[in-house]
């Protein structure tokens, strides 16, 4: 009876996607299927971009089959402009929160630094506030489960270049081991964490416990039309996707190309935002949004799609149902 249970425990621990991980690769493998939290933390404030995180979604999330959440988090608007550059504890609670709410629902959360806008373009004047601001981060979140996973920056770009980003991981690193020895910490290249930059992007050797991530937008004309933030997108209006058998043929050398680099650094990769924009027509986005899918899921690369409920989104926050078609693309069930 006990030696029946025991094994039943172990089934359990084993089944469970918030028990730790042996090794990174074990790690990244559990962010499985996962879908960004966008346009709330990261917006200036949250809601000035039309979306609140709410319990709901993080039910409606666990509930489709999803096992993570990638929650990007503006720090830089919530913090000091001086030494030690203290988080707003508020803001704090806020990322407290969310990080319970995947907790409870079984879900994996990956916190990331998005939208800095500043040290893209100024890195070295910049450098300082982000080392103060992942400081506080590691302090806060020292004994958080291993559900919980870092990501470093998102997309660097600009002026934080290659050899500047690569320069400036080490120390970011170094502040973030202090508290989270084992603990897996995503960073992808410059250039928008584009695929075709991982040749530059320069890890530290010694620290097994990195996952690199890409991100992956292609065909750009075709995935940001009618995206007001991009320029001149209103043009690209009406691209439909695949457009030709070559397309599809592309996209799955590049998500290849990926998996190539992961192999060869012996890292474990994450393709953390892909997705079409809402002002391309439906068919075509479920398509690609499935093409990219099975691809990744073919190259054992977990994944993130961008996002959960705004102008990419894959759930309804208006009548808070999935838009089925994606989610199906997604989960494939
Ligand atoms: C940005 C978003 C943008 C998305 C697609 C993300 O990395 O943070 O603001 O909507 O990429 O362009």
């Amino acid at each position: 009876m006990l030696r029946v249970s025991f094994g039943l425990l172990l089934f359990v621990l084993a089944c469970t996607p918030l028990g730790a991980a042996d090794d990174v690769f074990a790690a990244a493998k559990k962010l499985g299927k996962g879908v960004n939290l966008g346009n709330a933390l990261e917006a200036p404030n949250e809601g000035e971009w039309g979306i609140k995180l709410k319990e709901l979604y993080f039910a409606k999330i666990k509930e489709a089959g999803f096992d993570s959440v990638r929650l990007p988090v503006k720090w830089s608007n919530h913090c000091g402009k001086d030494a030690p550059y203290t988080i707003d504890p508020k803001f704090f609670a806020r990322v407290d929160w969310a990080i319970e709410q995947a907790e409870k629902n079984g879900l994996n959360i990956i916190v990331n630094a998005h939208h800095y806008d500043e040290i893209y373009q100024q890195p070295a004047e910049h450098l300082p506030r982000l080392l103060g601001i992942w400081r506080q981060i590691a302090e806060r979140y020292k004994n958080a489960g291993a559900h919980v996973y870092f990501e470093l920056l998102n997309e660097p770009h600009s002026k934080l270049d290659d050899p500047t980003w690569n320069e400036q991981i080490k120390h970011l690193l170094k502040v973030v081991r202090v508290n989270h020895p084992q603990r897996p910490v995503i960073v992808g290249p410059s250039f928008w964490n584009g695929i075709w930059r991982l040749p530059h992007l320069k890890l530290p050797e010694e620290d097994r416990w990195l996952i690199a991530t890409v991100h992956f937008y292609n065909p750009f004309e075709f995935t940001h039309q009618g995206a007001h933030w991009v320029e001149k997108s209103d043009k690209w209006k009406g691209t439909v996707w695949p457009k030709n058998a070559d397309e599809e043929k592309k996209l799955v050398a590049e998500l290849g190309q990926a998996a190539q680099w992961g192999k060869e650094n012996k890292r474990p990769m994450f393709l953390g935002e892909f997705g079409a924009f809402s002002a391309a027509e439906m068919e075509s986005r479920v398509h690609w949004t499935k093409t990219v899918v099975e691809t990744a899921n073919q190259l054992e690369i977990s994944w993130s799609y961008w996002e959960f409920c705004s102008g990419f989104g894959a759930f309804d926050p208006e009548t808070d149902q999935w838009r089925e078609p994606l989610r199906k693309a997604l989960t494939g069930r």
